[in-house]
């Protein structure tokens, strides 16, 4: 039986050059979706799921993504005198949430390097990786469901969506057969395919199940799209020798890497909000 998953990985060292010009002097991760940062929500999933060994990758200079999981002692204290108990309960919550190792990227070199650098902090053992963009909301954790999939089958696990015809060329696209709930065994995957050649309508989204081979084909992979050392070239590479399965998860994904997305993202969640949902078209002058 595999064992469960512990540790995972949030690669966050990405230029966020669609994100321009905020992110020239704000880290994507930190953009907030109404009051919580981006990472906030991906690390609350993986805590969620009963993971709190978490490396984050970011980029050298940007603490502050890490910094955000870490005690503010001035700002507890202020709120102490205050008697804020509310807020500073809030606080305390989020420095609780996981155990934050941060890995630097020195450069930006593609999401599989980014993954590499977390190989020391993973060791031997299947791992989880989140990436902060992919909003996900549902009953169960989407990482769960993944790792309740490889607790299954073994191997790897990756989440997948349907997407409309023309999301296809800017995604990761499976090629599989279903197994049964909503499982399926994977035999391809292919990086941003043109719509003709792509073999499904089954988009990779940033949640994984990763057994530590993929480190090694990493290491030796070739530059793959953009130059980039690719992470679904590495993963596509232990199908044949390990089972790799994709799961379509139950509940909302949103992709918050852009600013419709992320815009999106706001608005999906002030709907769920009860002290917002009501008073947002109040807010907005006609
Ligand atoms: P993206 O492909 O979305 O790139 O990375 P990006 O830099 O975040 O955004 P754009 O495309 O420039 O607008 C997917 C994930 O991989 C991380 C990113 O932080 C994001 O979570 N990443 C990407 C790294 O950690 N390092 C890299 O070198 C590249």
């Amino acid at each position: 039986m595999p064992q469960s998953v512990r540790k995972a990985v949030i690669p966050a060292a990405g230029l966020g050059t669609r994100f321009l010009p905020v992110t020239s002097a704000v880290p994507k991760p930190l953009l907030p979706v109404i009051d919580r940062p981006l990472i906030h929500y991906g690390v609350a999933e993986l805590a969620a799921a009963g993971i709190h060994e978490i490396a984050m990758v970011i980029s050298p200079g940007l603490e502050a993504v890490a910094g955000y999981f870490r005690p503010n002692i001035p700002l507890q204290n202020a709120l102490e005198e205050r008697g804020d108990a509310a807020r500073l309960a809030q606080l305390k919550d989020i420095c609780d949430l996981a155990e934050i190792t941060v890995i630097e990227q020195a450069e930006a070199r593609g999401l599989g390097h980014a993954i590499l650098m977390a190989r020391d902090f993973i060791g031997n053992e299947s791992f989880a990786v989140l990436l902060p963009d992919d909003l996900i909301w549902s009953d169960v954790p989407a990482i769960a469901q993944l790792a309740r999939v490889s607790a299954e089958h073994g191997g790897s696990v990756l989440a997948a969506k349907r997407v409309r015809r023309e999301a296809i060329p800017g995604l990761g696209i499976i090629d599989a057969d279903p197994v049964g709930n909503g499982v399926q065994r994977v035999h391809g995957l292919v990086e941003k395919p043109p719509i003709e050649e792509a073999p499904s309508d089954l988009a990779i989204i940033g949640r994984y199940i990763l057994t530590p081979g993929v480190f090694d084909r990493i290491e030796y992979a070739s530059a793959g799209a953009l130059g980039e050392i690719q992470l679904t070239d590495a993963i596509a590479g232990a199908i044949g020798s390990e089972p790799v399965h994709a799961i379509e998860f139950e509940g909302d994904h949103i992709d918050a890497g852009t600013p419709p997305g992320m815009f999106a993202a706001n608005v999906y969640e002030a709907r769920r909000r009860d002290e917002l949902s009501g008073v947002i078209s109040e807010l907005i002058p006609d």
